[in-house]
């Protein structure tokens, strides 16, 4: 399931942290790298090598959206509808992404390079409308910024 490289990496990643359990968001991240999502199967090799049950695994990773846990395209797109980003437009946005990309939220575009989140806040109220394409933020978002970050990431 997990390849060595990866295993190494989380044996060296429990090691600095005090308490092994603390350690579960960053490993689930090293595993999401390597496998592109989470699945039963690794929440159940993850859960073994801390000493968890699969549900305990389970309960971290669908509390956050970063996990994954089915295949997503290369760049996830987030958008923010939390109150700050909605009184901003952000069902407009979101609306335009789904006409631009031709699909809804939670589908992947079939070549496979966008996947389409909606989101609850995240933390860049200030800058709303908030999106982020996988790890990075976009604020401020218009259609004009839409048109432009497509044109980019195709
Ligand atoms: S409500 Fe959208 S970032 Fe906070």
């Amino acid at each position: 399931m997990l390849s060595e490289t990866t295993r190494a990496k989380i044996l060296e990643l429990i090691q600095k942290y005090p308490h092994k359990r603390t350690a579960l968001i960053p490993v689930l991240y090293v595993v999401q790298a390597e496998l592109g999502h989470i699945s039963e199967p690794a929440m159940t090799a993850v859960g073994e090598l801390f000493g968890l049950s699969p549900a305990e695994v389970k309960e971290v990773v669908t509390f956050y959206t970063m996990f994954y846990r089915a295949p997503v395209g290369k760049h996830v797109l987030q958008v923010c509808t939390n109150i700050s980003c909605m009184l901003c437009r952000a069902e407009e946005i979101l609306d335009y992404l789904k006409t631009k990309l031709g699909i809804a939220v939670g589908e992947t575009t079939p070549d496979g390079k966008f996947t389409l989140l909606e989101v609850e806040c995240m933390g860049a109220c200030e800058a709303a409308p908030a999106m982020q394409d996988n790890y990075d933020y976009h604020f401020h978002m218009t259609k004009e910024k839409i048109d432009r970050l497509l044109e980019i990431l195709r």
